[in-house]
């Protein structure tokens, strides 16, 4: 009756796919200007403390429910804790990522515009405000826009289709090393711009006069969404990994690959920044106002290496966000397939349509739809506040406590150490128990109580 459930091939497989949905906007687009918002090495320093202490025992909660029950989110809670509530955790982690999905298209969508504009005529804004204005002239259009999402989710649609194995990990397999080299081949050349050097002591020099707890909760935040937690793709990610992979390993080797590219995408950006003399708090235009006016600016000097710069930065952008998507897109998939007994092909289907249709009022509500606001907020930005501010942080609690407080600690133990068999994990399990058990719970509750009365 069960259909045989697909794995991923190798550690390395495991690694680059889980890298692949962790590495994504929130690491070229989110963590630079988070990092030129608050105070740079000192934003930085809170981000590596929160990924460790956090982060990582997130990760592996999410790695131990999946991988013990080989089901993705709903069926997992189902299995563990049978005629409970927690099931509907798992209901919870399979709608998230869909809207998460829904907008992180609209801004996948972007970025391919972007890359067809930088190969095409380049760009050529007079001065930062003129490039600011031409971005809010497209995405508040509504044609172009569009067309772009639905381009970039039938891309995630078409590597969902192909399966775990020949979609997924073939797609990670090539394109991560890929997105590595073409990110450092933009760094080293942005830190040999001439005034440079002031963005690199930026991004050193720690200034803790900005690390409000406000810039605390927004380190934490940027943790949970860089490793993608809290959803259930990491969860859905690990039903896939092979009994006799070391998920500790793979935990650590997903939080460094992911840590290192955001530092990459930072010393990228920054040094252009203050090389043209802008400010390093841009905010959320960073990518498609400041840059796209640096690439302006350079091509005064050398057209062809300004083109070449804008087109590898786009690949990148584009590439890191479908992979990305790609991994909140199986979440929903696997759950139709396994609970639903739908095939893959319908399940792609029906998750390509909600995405797709609340992508589309998300990306309205820069434009024709501006003026429907939920809570005060346009609809793009209720789906961002509703799903990194909110369901994120509480279903990363919610991942931990069910570990460290639920679930058969026997089971735990075995996921953790395959059975006793891998002696470091065996002895580093007490640490990793007591951070899923209490640190990790109430730092989230005391930063999501100040963040709420903030
Ligand atoms: N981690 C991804 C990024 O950094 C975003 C993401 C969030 C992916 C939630 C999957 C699930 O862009």
């Amino acid at each position: 009756m069960d259909r045989k459930r697909e794995n991923f091939g190798s550690r390395l497989a495991v690694i680059m796919a889980m890298a692949g949905s962790a590495i994504g906007l929130g690491n070229i687009w989110r963590f630079p200007y988070m990092a030129g918002q608050y105070g740079g090495a000192a934003f930085i320093i809170v981000y590596v403390i929160c990924s460790v202490f956090l982060a990582l025992p997130i990760f592996l909660s999410e790695s131990i429910i999946g991988r013990a029950t080989q089901k993705s989110t709903f069926g997992a809670f189902r299995q563990l804790a049978p005629g409970t509530r927690w099931s509907s955790l798992g209901l919870l982690t399979v709608i998230t990522p869909v809207i998460i999905l829904s907008y992180y298209s609209v801004v996948g969508g972007w970025s391919i515009e972007y890359l067809i504009k930088s190969i095409s005529d380049g760009f050529h804004s007079g001065s930062i405000t003129d490039a600011a204005s031409e971005f809010s002239q497209f995405s508040s259009s509504t044609g172009g826009p569009v067309l772009c999402h639905t381009v970039f989710l039938m891309g995630c649609a078409i590597v969902i289709l192909g399966g775990v194995k020949k979609g997924i990990e073939k797609f990670s397999n090539i394109t991560m090393p890929v997105l590595f080299m073409l990110m450092l081949m933009i760094m080293i050349y942005s830190i040999f711009l001439p005034g440079a050097g002031e963005g690199i002591s930026y991004m050193l020099k720690p200034d803790f006069s900005k690390l409000t707890p406000t810039a605390v909760a927004a380190a934490m935040g940027q943790a949970f969404f860089s490793l993608s937690l809290g959803v259930g793709t990491i969860l859905t990610y690990s039903s896939y990994v092979q009994k006799k992979e070391d998920i500790f390993v793979s935990g650590l080797g997903t939080a460094g690959f992911d840590l290192l590219f955001a530092l990459i995408a930072g010393f990228a950006i920054m040094p252009a920044v203050f090389a043209a003399g802008l400010e390093p708090g841009a905010g959320p235009g960073l990518i498609f106002e400041t840059l796209p006016y640096i690439f302006a600016q350079m091509s005064d000097v050398s057209p062809v290496i300004s083109s070449i710069i804008a087109v590898i930065f786009f690949i990148s952008i584009t590439v890191a966000a479908l992979s990305s998507a790609i991994s909140m897109f199986e979440v929903g998939v696997a759950y139709l397939v396994e609970e639903h007994r739908v095939s893959r092909r319908k399940a792609t289907l029906a998750i390509f349509s909600f995405a797709w249709i609340l992508g589309i009022a998300c990306s309205l509500s820069f434009g024709i739809l501006g003026e429907f606001r939920i809570s005060g907020m346009t609809i793009f930005s209720f789906c961002d506040t509703l799903t990194s501010n909110f369901l994120m942080t509480f279903g990363g609690l919610l991942f931990t406590v069910f570990v460290g407080w639920k679930m058969d600690s026997a089971i735990v133990r075995r996921e953790f150490t395959n059975n006793g068999t891998l002696k470091f994990n065996s002895r580093i399990y007490p640490a990793v128990r007591f951070l899923v058990r209490y640190v990790a719970p109430i730092v989230i509750v005391t930063v999501f109580v100040t963040n709420l009365f903030l």
